[in-house]
């Protein structure tokens, strides 16, 4: 039977994509405050900004490209059942051709109807700008398709699921502060082997296989680790 191979990744795993992450140095929330932008208060206080915010961020997207760290991820799919778990709201993932994509934070591309939060929208690549006028086909406002701070992560579930069901870990360019993301490693069980590939890792157990490089270089590296020829 394949292997079960569950891939959690953050901000990291598209910095090489030119898409800055959040907290390192001259990161996003360096520059815009974050429960302003990012939040269900700030929303609700200013709205017109988190659109704003949220369509400055869309352009930055059409014009960025998967890497070669996202591409290296879809080899895996030929010997493991591979899931992938981001928090990242882009879509490169998708881009560079991974099937199993479940999204923690929501997607950038996506808008919501502000009166029936099941009727999600795909934005055109040409009509990315979304605005307090916007209306959906029923006439209703529309809000970004993005888990604000204070609301909750609806696909935590199926998320804590894939940890629990992994054969393999790994966590790829997080920094491990925000939750229930960086709970996600505590469901793993034990004497699965966890990889976590960052520049930069914040504090691990010491059971996890530390990869401390970027992403490129790290899926690549990772590539060759669970490549089952050299096993
Ligand atoms: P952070 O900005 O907190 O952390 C980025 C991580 O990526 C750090 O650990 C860096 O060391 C690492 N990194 C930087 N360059 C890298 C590279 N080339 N390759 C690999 N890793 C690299 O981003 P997240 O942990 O993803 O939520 O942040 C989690 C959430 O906080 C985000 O989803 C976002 C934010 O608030 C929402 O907006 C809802």
């Amino acid at each position: 039977m394949r292997k079960k191979l569950v891939i959690s990744t953050g901000a990291g795993m598209s910095a090489e994509s030119g898409l800055s992450t959040f907290r390192d140095a001259g990161g996003l929330w360096a520059n815009y405050p974050v429960m302003d932008v990012a939040s269900a208060d700030g929303f609700a206080r200013n709205p017109a900004l988190v659109h704003r915010f949220y369509n400055e961020r869309r352009h930055e997207l059409v014009k960025a490209s998967p890497n070669a760290g996202h591409r290296a991820l879809t080899e895996l799919e030929q010997w493991y059942d591979t899931f992938i778990i981001t928090q990242n709201v882009d879509d490169l993932h998708e881009r560079a051709g991974s099937h199993n994509v479940l999204h923690l934070h929501g997607e950038l591309m996506k808008v919501r109807s502000m009166r029936d939060e099941n009727r999600v929208y795909t934005l055109d690549k040409d009509n990315l700008d979304t605005s307090t006028e916007t209306r959906d086909i029923h006439g209703d406002p529309v809000r970004p398709h993005i888990v604000f701070f204070q609301e909750a992560v609806p696909n935590i579930e199926p998320a804590i699921k894939l940890a629990q069901e992994a054969d393999i870990f790994v966590v790829i360019g997080t920094s491990l502060v925000v939750y229930p993301a960086a709970a996600l490693l505590n469901y793993v069980r034990p004497g699965v082997p966890i990889y976590y590939i960052d520049p930069n890792p914040a504090p691990v157990p010491s059971y996890v296989h530390v990869l401390k490089m970027p992403a490129t270089q790290g899926v690549h590296e990772l590539v060759n680790i669970l490549n089952p020829d050299n096993q």
